[in-house]
């Protein structure tokens, strides 16, 4: 019952800025209160500390601000296994979604067999030999699962990796080609708005979930806030239309909630500089509310 909360206001990932303000704008929606209502024992460990200037991304350098990346990601798989090694819960704040690789690193060192809900606009499972964009945003899945940048993919230690087979996308709507060969060629079960949209959201996640508790110990949800309709979260750097509306991503919240199989979770790219009344950080705040137990009545 208790929760530790790490602030990760990392924006080199997506190479854009104002995600780096998204763990505040998140805080600042009234998190904790949100979650001490719930019963829950807070400890705010406040933020990972971020090189503020970075010189630009070098002309023929592919993959953008590899090394501050790289060294986050390592502080945060440290904190986030230190935290789980007290029996805490860890929440984890973006920030990009490249933060994802320390998150998931550090629940590894703790939990062999893990299920990740991947809830998302993109799949994120680019390399560094087919992104087109160099942002390593794009590319926090694949790591983690063992592909791409040797840098990348060292963090946390090569011991651990993620299963291909116990990993799901959902909301999927922005894939490129090269991420399309990936997902085949691996097995990864995606679900896409279209799935959605055919069965709902109930039958998604049921499926969903019977695949990540499948033979693993545990589930960390990594949850993109561009998963959700740019109308209801416009403040990320990467939208897509025709996404998860504000009511089916807060059921899923609740489905997971009921099924009790999560063991640590992180909410990324809130952009509060392209957010509209500041929507986007209190979508994340109603979202953690629902996955940790908030119910209407
Ligand atoms: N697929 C695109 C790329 O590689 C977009 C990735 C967006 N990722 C995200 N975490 N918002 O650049
Ligand atoms: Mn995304
Ligand atoms: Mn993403
Ligand atoms: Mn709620």
């Amino acid at each position: 019952n208790n929760i530790s909360i790490i602030g990760v206001p990392l924006q080199y990932g997506a190479d854009r800025k104002g995600v780096d303000l998204g763990p505040d704008a998140i805080r600042g929606a009234n998190l904790h209160e949100r979650l001490k209502a719930l019963g829950f024992n807070i400890e705010d460990l406040g933020d990972l500390s971020v090189q503020r200037k970075l010189e630009a991304p070098k002309q023929g350098e592919k993959l953008k601000h590899l090394s501050e990346i790289v060294r986050v990601n390592t502080e945060l798989a440290k904190q986030v296994s230190a935290e789980m090694s007290k029996g805490q819960f860890p929440l984890v704040l973006g920030g990009d979604h490249s933060i994802a690789i320390g998150t998931i690193k550090g629940v590894l060192q703790h939990v062999k067999r893990l299920g990740v809900i991947w809830f998302d606009a993109h799949t994120d499972v680019n390399t560094h030999e087919t992104t087109h964009s160099g942002n390593i945003h794009g590319m926090s899945l694949a790591a983690v699962l063992g592909y791409g940048h040797p840098d990348l993919v060292a963090i946390g230690g090569l011991e651990t990796k993620l299963r291909p087979e116990n990993v799901v996308i959902i909301g999927a709507r922005s894939i490129d080609p090269g991420e399309r060969a990936f997902l085949k060629e691996k097995g990864i079960r995606v679900f896409t708005m279209h799935d959605i949209d055919r069965n709902g959201m109930k039958q998604v996640m049921e499926e969903a979930m019977e695949i990540v508790t499948n033979g693993t110990d545990g589930v960390h949800l990594s949850l993109d806030l561009d998963g959700m309709d740019p109308f209801e979260a416009p403040g990320v750097g990467t939208p897509v239309s025709g996404g998860m509306s504000y009511r089916e991503s807060h059921f899923a919240m609740e489905l997971l909630f009921e099924r009790n199989i999560l063991v640590s979770a992180e909410f990324v790219e809130v952009n509060p500089m392209l957010d509209q009344h500041n929507k986007t950080a209190m979508a994340a705040v109603e979202l953690i509310g629902s996955v940790f137990g908030e119910r209407i009545l």
